[in-house]
């Protein structure tokens, strides 16, 4: 993928200004819209994203593919993507929590709104913005009271802000040009990289919980058996919070103990 960076200033949101472009006929695949700050930055679920200036990681990427991408698929590849590029930039121990926030030891390093407006089946396009916590050595009282949140810096990894950019760069055209391609193999690689499937789980959706074995995580959904052994399957869109109900060492399967 060909990236075009538009640098910014002070924006109201990075994911604004690029659906912005794609509604006025500017954008082209491949741009890359980075702010110093944001004073209007979005999170998922209707929730804001604090972006100080300069100490954070700001930026959208606009994907203008030739077919409508499967949206699970680029949901998965952007996270998988900065959780690689955090990994690259030496904080090994972070991994993702569905669907695709990177923590480390269960603090908020980084996290990913997706986003499209409008849909012409002539002209598919898909947002996906970033926001890492890079400088940062505190947060506003209101921001750490309602969760756990850790920086770069925080972590002891000295990366700077246009490093932290380049890095995250490189994973997300690749997989996110993947996830256009290939869905499958990014969910695949998605699988894989949550730990989730063969965990005991709980699954949070809008009809309620569920908890059961993960038997599979396909972009066909979550394969789940219930304690009473019935199977059901979650559509991933369905799936608002997936955790593994314990995080330590998986328990060692008969197959495992048996010379
Ligand atoms: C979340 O975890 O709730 C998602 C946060 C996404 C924040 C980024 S910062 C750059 C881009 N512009 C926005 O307005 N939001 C995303």
């Amino acid at each position: 993928m060909q990236l075009r960076l538009v640098r910014h200033g002070l924006v109201d949101s990075t994911n604004e200004r690029a659906l912005a472009s794609v509604a006025d006929g500017s954008a082209r695949h491949g741009d890359v819209h980075v702010a110093e700050s944001q004073s209007a930055g979005r999170g998922r679920l209707g929730r804001g994203w604090v972006s100080a200036h300069g100490e954070g990681l700001y930026l959208s990427l606009v994907l203008l593919p030739a077919r409508a991408p499967n949206p699970a698929a680029v949901t998965m590849g952007a996270g998988l993507a900065v959780l690689e590029g955090v990994r690259a930039l030496g904080v090994r121990h972070a991994r993702l929590k569905w669907p695709n926030d990177v923590l480390v030891s269960n603090a908020k390093l980084a996290g990913i709104l997706v986003e499209s407006r409008g849909l012409d089946p002539a002209r598919p396009h898909a947002v996906v913005g970033v926001g890492l916590n890079v400088l940062q050595r505190a947060f506003p009282p209101e921001l750490v009271g309602e969760r756990a949140v850790t920086s770069l810096a925080l972590l002891g990894c000295t990366a700077t802000l246009e490093a932290a950019i380049q890095t995250l760069l490189e994973h997300l055209s690749s997989r996110l040009e993947l996830a256009c391609s290939s869905p499958e193999r990014i969910a695949g690689d998605y699988a894989r990289a949550s730990d989730l499937p063969g965990r005991a789980v709980r699954i949070r959706r809008g009809s309620g919980e569920l908890t059961g074995r993960l038997e599979s995580l396909t972009l066909a959904g979550l394969e789940l058996v219930l304690e009473d052994g019935a199977r059901t399957r979650v559509p991933l869109e369905h799936a608002q919070t997936v955790e593994a109900l314990y995080r330590g060492a998986r328990r060692r399967s008969r197959e495992n103990l048996e010379p």
